[in-house]
């Protein structure tokens, strides 16, 4: 069979990526355009700003890593493009820019779901995972329990019903005096600490999580004594909040009769909680996450998710817009 070669690009939050991803699965180039330094001094993303950036970097970002791959324009086979979940302005840069490149080359589009696609880097990290299984999907935007049935079906079996758990990592690393993005800046101080703080842990009687409670509590310890060991705090933090996750994953796995879990997004590159999952194989489970730069937003993901819509021949036409709320089974095609 011919080689099938992937442009990504990605552009929904804060980075700025483009990758060519060779039959869905080898990276061939992935170039990551950060922000973070930009939105630090705002103590979060701020959407104008990243629009801007987006738009400054894309070029840029698009044509190194077309030459860092080692293939040419006219080889690329397909185009794949975010085009929701996200910030609307950022999103519309990348799903432009796709689109004038898809006219230009006269190649195919595809729209890709954000959440696909960091559900599929954990395709480019384990060449033989291969669908069903279930995927706890855990990042800055998204918290969601997903029934992965095969590579373009997907169902959710619970979500978060408030914050976003990478959320609630931002929110109390901001807090606590820590800085964004909290999330490894959490991960690294809970490491001197211990999970001594009893914290509250929410038990729903369906699947969904829910992060708002012990998110409030741990602001709230903070406010009262601001003496109190913040690695400590930490550790507790990502102590309860891994138990949450295990226990609802379990439970799907368990339902579905499902013996592979997979992580993804951005907080599954946090140590502690894939050092927890993965204490899940000696009961038979089999754990899978992304190596980090591909947990957290990047283009290989979107590359890797569009290579398998556009096998079963899922192509957008020059219609396409961005979808800032787009459901994980929302269809264009
Ligand atoms: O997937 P991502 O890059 O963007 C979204 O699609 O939301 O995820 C970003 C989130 C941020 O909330 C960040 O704090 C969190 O992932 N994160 C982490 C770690 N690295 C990134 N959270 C916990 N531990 C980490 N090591
Ligand atoms: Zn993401």
């Amino acid at each position: 069979m011919k080689d099938i070669y992937t442009l990504g690009i990605e552009s929904s939050c804060d980075e700025t990526s483009a990758s060519v991803v060779k039959n869905g699965r080898e990276v061939l180039s992935n170039i990551i355009h950060s922000q973070i330094a930009i939105h630090e001094q705002f103590g979060g993303v701020v959407p104008e700003i990243a629009s801007r950036n987006h738009i400054e970097a894309i070029s840029t970002v698009v044509a190194e890593a077309i030459r860092k791959s080692g293939i040419t324009m006219e080889e690329i086979d397909n185009i794949a493009c975010t085009y929701g979940p996200g910030l609307v302005g950022a999103l519309l840069v990348g799903v432009s820019y796709a689109k004038a490149l898809s006219y230009a080359l006269d190649k195919p589009l595809i729209a890709t779901n954000h959440i696909h696609g960091h559900i599929a880097a954990n395709y480019i990290s384990h060449p033989e995972l291969e669908p069903p299984f279930v995927c706890l999907v855990i990042s800055g935007g998204h918290t969601h329990l997903v029934h992965v049935k095969n590579y373009t079906e997907f169902e959710i079996l619970g979500k978060t019903r408030d914050d976003a758990v990478g959320e609630a990592f931002d929110k109390v690393a901001r807090v606590i005096g820590l800085g964004y993005p909290g999330g490894p800046k959490i991960d690294k101080l809970a490491k001197d600490g211990m999970p001594t703080i009893e914290l509250p842990k929410t038990q729903l009687e369906n699947w969904d999580f829910s992060f708002s409670g012990i998110k409030t509590a741990v602001i709230n310890l903070h406010h009262k004594n601001s003496e109190i060991n913040k690695a400590d705090l930490c550790s507790s933090f990502e102590k309860t909040i891994t138990e949450e996750l295990i226990e609802n994953t379990l439970q799907v796995a368990q339902i579905l009769n499902i013996t592979k879990i997979a992580l993804a997004g951005g907080v599954s590159a946090n140590s502690y909680i894939r050092s927890e999952f993965l204490k899940l194989e000696s009961r038979g489970y089999k754990i899978y996450y992304p190596e980090p730069v591909l947990c957290t937003d990047n283009a290989a993901m979107i590359a890797s998710a569009g290579y398998y819509k556009y096998l079963e021949g899922k192509y957008a036409d020059l219609s396409l817009n961005a979808v800032p709320n787009l459901k994980i089974n929302e269809i264009n095609s």
